[in-house]
């Protein structure tokens, strides 16, 4: 039995081993190690594939939410509201930009954002949305959309696991007011370091963001506001280049797996995720539920699979944030999944014969 991981990077390096040394060695050659003709090459490529009209690439993909609330003016006294069934750095977006995130629970099927309970969360101070595709399947767009519009509501759309994910035909990072990523390693699209961008269709917005970004400059020494070193380094910029010209083929590889762990894991001990038919995912994570979760893991690694956990803590329950009064019971989905959620291996790597292995272990599981 081979060991199979959650998650292995070294065979996709190994593939693009020559393009992305070559790739490093221009940017090394013309010196154009922050910022720059890279980054800015990647920056256009990215946006077009998205379908957005700009693109900025910065450092992480924290750094995203952040700089997208603070180019919004959210800060001190503002509230966001924010899945509690996401990974953390959604929420440390809100609270970097000085605002307050307040959390709401995911469906029960989906497992996206509720949007059947935002408005009950709404107050005065409420500012945005922000929206997760979580898993890299979308949550519903438009009704979050159409709350956002009704209450007067900007919408940020958290895409970080969703690099090739469509709703409703249309690139996700588009509907709202910004599109956040990150290229961290492990992403479907990811640098050879940190990496993160956000998408806007508003030439304000856009440039706002570059100034920011930049230390609040677009003429070098002259600062109109008080801006960040948040500039992605060229040869993330250089790296994530190569890579998006096999960004498609790696998904479709990934839904390949997806397709055959649906229709092949037959075991009635494992519960799927919902996908309405408006959702078309990116399967960064594939993501089930099992009653006893130790036990599965446990039989898994008996079985030399290591699966992942995303995430073992939701969101309001984060020591955190123990400072915002929620509690256990508060968000009965998003805790059930925490308690219950086991991330099986996927990458565009991962061979046939590995996913039948999984498929088998998983089907012989009682
Ligand atoms: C949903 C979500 N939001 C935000 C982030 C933050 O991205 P980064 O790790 O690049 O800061 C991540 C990545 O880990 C994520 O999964």
């Amino acid at each position: 039995m081979q060991r199979i991981n959650f998650l292995d990077l070294k065979e996709q390096y190994l593939q693009i081993k020559e393009e992305a040394w070559q790739a490093m060695e221009k940017v090394m050659d013309q010196t154009a190690f922050s910022g720059g003709p890279f980054v800015a090459s990647f920056e256009e490529k990215f946006a077009a594939w998205t379908g957005a009209k700009y693109a900025v690439g910065i450092s992480n993909g924290t750094i995203a939410l952040q700089l997208a609330f603070q180019t919004l003016n959210i800060g001190p006294g503002d509230e966001v509201i924010v899945p509690a069934n996401t990974f953390i750095a959604t929420a440390w977006g809100v609270s970097h930009a000085g605002a307050t995130p307040v959390f709401v629970d995911c469906t029960s099927d989906t497992w996206e954002i509720d949007p059947a309970l935002i408005e009950a969360k709404i107050t005065p101070k409420t500012k945005a949305i922000a929206g997760v595709h979580l898993y890299g399947q979308t949550f519903d767009i438009d009704a979050v959309k159409a709350i956002a519009d009704k209450h007067n509501l900007y919408l940020v759309e958290d895409c970080a696991q969703a690099h090739g994910a469509y709703y409703k035909g249309r690139h996700v990072g588009n509907t709202g007011h910004m599109g956040c990523f990150s290229f961290y390693p492990g992403k479907n699209l990811g640098t050879f370091g940190e990496g993160g961008g956000v998408i806007t269709n508003d030439e304000n917005y856009y440039k706002r963001m570059c100034s920011l970004r930049n230390h609040g400059s677009t003429v070098r020494y002259y600062h109109d506001e008080i801006g960040y070193n948040w500039r992605m380094g060229g040869i993330e910029g250089a790296i994530l280049e190569v890579k998006l010209k096999y960004i498609d083929g790696w998904n479709n590889r990934r839904k390949e797996i997806a397709a055959r762990y649906k229709t092949e894991i037959t075991n009635k001990a494992i519960t799927f995720q919902a996908m309405p038919e408006w959702a078309d995912s990116s399967y960064h994570l594939f993501v089930v539920t099992v009653a006893d979760r130790e036990h599965f893991m446990q039989y898994m690694n008996s079985k030399n699979i290591y699966p992942g956990l995303h995430y073992p803590v939701p969101c309001h329950l984060q020591k955190a944030y123990a400072h915002l009064g929620y509690k256990q019971g508060d968000f009965p989905n998003s805790e059930y999944l925490a308690e219950h959620c086991v991330s099986l291996p996927i990458y565009a790597e991962l061979k046939d014969d590995a996913v039948q292995q999984v498929i088998d272990a998983i089907n012989a599981y009682n």
